[in-house]
């Protein structure tokens, strides 16, 4: 069962909050802020046993790689995967995703099709488009003005052609959370991949690959409270051996000869070059962090915080709320527009009261152009943040209305 976590207790952790006394953070779904532990562990690293992984048969070497694996297995007991066999280490989200667009495009052909939702962000819209060039088609399921995707039509788009199905767990601009067992079964009873984009989800929720059974899962540390320059691929080990490797080089080889190469075991075959170590291990201690919260515990507190802004900024007048109005639908993300007013003046006046939100197109413009608009102001929540902010935030939307209306 759920416990009530204390985000006034949580702030004491994260050494910006006591140098930025009146920061209201609330672009959580662009970054986090990192807790002392993930700083500490990431400069450690370098004060202590900074060395290349998987190379050097001295003891600084051997730890370093101890660490650097570990940080594998952490990662993959973390979202349920089979072990760090399955677990890629790349430099975000973004990243994880061309992987897979491009080592699965390699093997598509004209005719063949990929499957994305109106919901995606650019990074899971643009490596596909890349494919159109081989003759690929994209095709688009929708989403309603409640923010929910139509799973009808995932039906009507997949056909015989579809070969993937990549779509993302939860938006980073409606907040909502798709149903992504139902969409891989949807996916797998048609013979295709199911591509997960869970950059927003793994964060917040509780994330299991075995049970959600999707063929890939991408996510980024820095939108967890780990180290930026440090993605997750997760990928189902017999997709991974079945797969062509994406980058190419050192450690990601077993032999090499004048003219060809064979392939390391997994992971390594997908991490060529020297591996960001000290953001693997800085990761780990976010995972660390997250699990002494208890991640049940993560989505109930932003649960309440969504379910408090939502009711407060609906009071406002002349506010458009996107998306579902329950916050058990959606993530502590909440994108709106303030009638009159451009999301960019709204977000420097409320950067003047202390308040970081995010405004512009927030990566996805497709879902943008299907709610008719541009560019939105979001606020987006995480362990950290308390009631009084969305407060301040409610005040300051108030103030620029006077001010700039
Ligand atoms: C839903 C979603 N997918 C992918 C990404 C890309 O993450 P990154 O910039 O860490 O690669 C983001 C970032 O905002 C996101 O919100």
């Amino acid at each position: 069962m759920a416990v009530k976590i204390n985000p006034k207790r949580i702030r004491k952790d994260f050494p910006i909050f006591s140098r930025e006394r009146k920061l209201a953070y609330l672009d959580n779904a662009a970054t986090t802020q990192k807790p002392k532990c993930v700083i500490d562990a990431e400069k450690n690293f370098y004060g202590s046993t900074n060395a290349n992984v998987h190379r050097g048969l001295y003891k600084i070497s051997e730890r370093a790689t101890e660490m650097y694996e570990k940080a594998h297995e952490k990662t993959a007991e973390f979202v349920g995967a089979g072990g760090m066999q399955e677990i890629i280490f790349t430099r975000n989200a973004t990243e994880s995703l061309n992987v897979v667009a491009g080592s699965i495009g390699k093997t598509l052909k004209a005719g063949d099709e990929v499957v994305l939702t109106l919901m995606e962000h650019h990074s899971n819209i643009v490596p596909w488009q890349q494919l159109q060039r081989k003759g690929v088609k994209l095709r688009y399921v929708g989403f309603g003005k409640d923010g929910k995707l139509d799973y009808n039509e995932f039906e009507q788009c997949i056909g015989k052609n579809t070969k993937v199905v990549s779509f993302v767990h939860a938006s980073n601009v409606l907040g909502s959370i798709n149903d992504a067992k139902k969409i891989c079964k949807i996916a797998h009873e048609n013979g295709a991949i199911a591509v997960v984009d869970g950059a927003q989800s793994v964060p917040h929720m509780e994330v299991d690959v075995k049970k959600m059974d999707c063929d890939f899962l991408a996510f980024s540390a820095h939108k967890m409270l780990g180290p930026m320059g440090i993605g997750i691929l997760y990928g189902k080990e017999e997709a991974l051996l079945k797969m062509e490797p994406f980058l190419y080089g050192g450690d990601m080889i077993k032999s090499v000869g004048k003219f060809e190469a064979s392939w390391n075991t997994l992971p390594w075959k997908f991490e060529a070059g020297t591996p960001n170590v000290a953001g693997a291990i800085g990761f780990s201690a976010a995972i660390g962090y997250l699990e002494n919260i208890g991640m049940q515990n993560v989505r109930k507190h932003e649960e309440e915080i969504t379910e408090y802004a939502l009711r407060k900024l609906s009071e406002i007048g002349g506010l458009e709320i996107y998306g579902s109005r329950n916050a058990q639908d959606r993530l502590g993300v909440i994108s709106f527009n303030v009638e009159g007013l451009h999301p960019h003046d709204v977000a420097a006046l409320l950067d003047e009261e202390g308040i970081a939100i995010r405004a512009g197109h927030a990566c996805a413009q497709p879902l943008l152009a299907q709610l008719g608009v541009n560019a939105v102001c979001r606020a987006s929540f995480y362990v950290y943040n308390t009631k009084e902010e969305v407060d301040r935030l409610c005040k300051a939307i108030g103030k620029c209305k006077s001010i700039l209306m």
